[in-house]
């Protein structure tokens, strides 16, 4: 038997960044939906200059979560009940990191390929039709399974707070 001991809770940085991550991603995907449905105008063009920086500062928080999940102990593999379930919570996870890296990446290249730099500078003109380019439907897509991890990873953990009264939500908090 492994005599390891776990933490009761997260560490505080890794606690930190969960939240601004959690906030951050959910803030990107309402202004996605809201704001950039269609090929962008002049104005939003201005906004996607601040959610392409919103996305790179996403980008250094999930790099900067990835090395405090690894470095600092973690609590003990939280128990739903059932193994399938605790297998599901792991895939869910390890998908939430891959599908935030990888809408960065169709965002960066979509904006690389029609050069947001450019029109940001006044050196380009804005496309007629974003949706020629594939990233858009990519980064799309991508925005829609992120909503369903999301809903899922909230979901569960309400589960866990208020059906299996664990207090999983503590793990992802401050205290002693
Ligand atoms: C309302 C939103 C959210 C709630 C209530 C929530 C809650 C939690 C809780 C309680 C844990 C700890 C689970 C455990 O102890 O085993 C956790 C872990 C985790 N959460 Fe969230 N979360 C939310 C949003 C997000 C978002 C938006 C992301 C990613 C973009 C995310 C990614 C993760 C990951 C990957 C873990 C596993 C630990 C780690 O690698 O950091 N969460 N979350």
């Amino acid at each position: 038997m492994s005599n390891q001991t776990f933490p009761k809770r997260y560490h505080p940085i890794h606690v930190v960044l969960h939240w601004l991550v959690a906030i951050l991603t959910i803030f990107m995907l309402a202004v996605g939906f809201l704001v950039f449905p269609n090929t962008p105008n002049a104005q939003e063009i201005q906004m996607l200059g601040f959610h392409r920086m919103t996305g790179i500062l996403l980008g250094f928080l999930m790099i900067s979560r990835l090395i405090t999940r690894f470095v600092f102990k973690r609590p003990a593999p939280a128990d739903a009940g059932h193994p399938l379930l605790n297998l599901v919570g792991k895939v869910v996870h390890f998908l939430l990191y891959v599908g935030v890296f990888a809408i960065m990446f169709a965002g960066g290249s979509l904006s690389r390929a029609y050069g947001l730099d450019n029109i940001l500078q006044g050196r380009g003109v804005i496309p007629e039709d974003l949706f020629i380019y594939p990233q858009l439907p990519i980064h799309g897509n991508i925005s829609y399974v992120l909503i369903a991890l999301i809903a899922m990873h909230a979901g569960a953990a309400f589960y866990h707070q208020f059906i299996r009264r664990d207090n999983l939500l503590s793990r992802m908090w401050f205290g002693k």
